[in-house]
């Protein structure tokens, strides 16, 4: 057990712990760093299971983070058990199908806005006052490589962990005089059940996972490099070669990186059939598409010749 450093014995408050990255840090930060760990999710039988493994260091709330009420009953409730908090790591997300904006409805816009974005404002709102009573006061909040560069198909996920990327390192900035450290986690792929759960565990999401699995590093492996950064209280932290590689496309040619990632996806449609309903229309329709898009360069190429002397509300 590593005692060197500031994160030993804390007391952690991290959403999402049933799965994934969070568990793995749930379980890294339990047991190799002495921390308490008081985790949020919803699947009891992952939480149990999680609690028998890991014993009195650990303990669970089930609640949806979208909810603000069950955030403040939550900070409420640690308050009165005297479970004073030093690390908020606000981990917990979900990711969207890949699909065009205009075909998503709205409901599922907002439940991933509440889950991604609305969730890690109120987890700060209600842990704060907490927070800046510690002497080690720091928070995480994980977003993702896709708020460095949006990929298509994926507009509301990526709007909501960029949002998160802007909430975080102004945060950081507001509380650099209280002392309290903020990292913003950006990872690229990584080996979780984030995109097996939202596709069902039919052949498409399957696909979708061996992508992951080829290009992606282990929940571990992550969970590692979110303690080292926590460790040096780094603010943005790019986690792994995939989000550095992305992050230097955007730096060095952003437009071209954004065009050629999206045409490699389209490329990729039949390896990967989760894009395919991006591009569906675009290829089923190519010729139409084709024919409109020649019409209306000529109508934009017409309209600067034409420009109408009457506005659109002159009597
Ligand atoms: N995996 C990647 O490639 C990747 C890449 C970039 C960023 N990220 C981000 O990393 C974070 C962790 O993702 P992961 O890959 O570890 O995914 P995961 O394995 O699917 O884990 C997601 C966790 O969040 C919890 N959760 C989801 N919605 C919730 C809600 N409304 N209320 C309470 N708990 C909720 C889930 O628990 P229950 O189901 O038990 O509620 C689960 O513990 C997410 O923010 C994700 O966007 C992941």
């Amino acid at each position: 057990m590593s005692k060197k450093n500031w994160i030993f014995g804390r007391n952690v408050v991290i959403t999402g712990c049933s799965t994934g990255i969070g568990k793995e840090l749930t379980v890294q930060l339990v047991t190799k760093f002495g921390c308490n760990v008081l985790g949020v999710a919803r699947n009891k039988e992952k939480l149990e299971a999680l609690k028998k493994e890991l014993g009195d260091k650990f303990d669970y709330r089930r609640f949806d983070i979208s909810d603000e009420q069950a955030w403040n009953d939550f900070s409420e409730e640690v308050k009165s058990i005297g479970y004073n908090v030093d690390v908020l790591i606000n981990n917990a997300g979900m990711i969207q199908d890949f699909s065009q904006y205009g075909d998503m409805d709205i409901a599922t816009v907002k439940k991933i806005v509440n889950t991604n974005f609305n969730s890690v404002i109120f987890g700060v709102a209600a842990f704060l006052p907490m927070i800046k009573k510690s002497k080690f006061g720091y928070i995480v909040n994980i977003s993702s490589a896709s708020a460095i560069l949006p990929v298509c198909g994926e507009t509301i996920y990526s709007a909501t962990k960029g949002a998160v990327k802007a909430f975080s390192e102004s945060l950081a900035q507001d509380l650099s005089g209280y002392g309290i450290g903020v990292s913003c986690v950006m990872p690229g792929p990584v080996k979780t059940d984030l995109y097996k759960t939202r596709d069902g565990a039919d052949d498409k999401a399957k696909k979708n996972y061996e992508l992951v699995e080829s290009i992606g590093i282990t929940a571990e492996k992550a969970a590692k490099r979110i303690i080292k950064a926590m460790r040096k209280r780094k603010t943005r932290v790019l986690i792994d070669s995939v989000a550095k590689l992305m992050d230097f496309g955007m730096r060095v040619a952003p437009s071209l990186t954004q065009k050629l990632t999206c045409k490699a996806m389209k490329a990729a449609c039949n390896l990967v059939p989760a894009f395919a309903p991006i591009f569906k229309e675009q290829i089923e329709h190519k010729e139409e598409i084709g024919k409109e898009l020649k019409e209306r360069k000529s109508a934009m190429y017409r309209s600067l010749k034409e420009v109408p002397e009457k506005g659109a509300f002159t009597e």
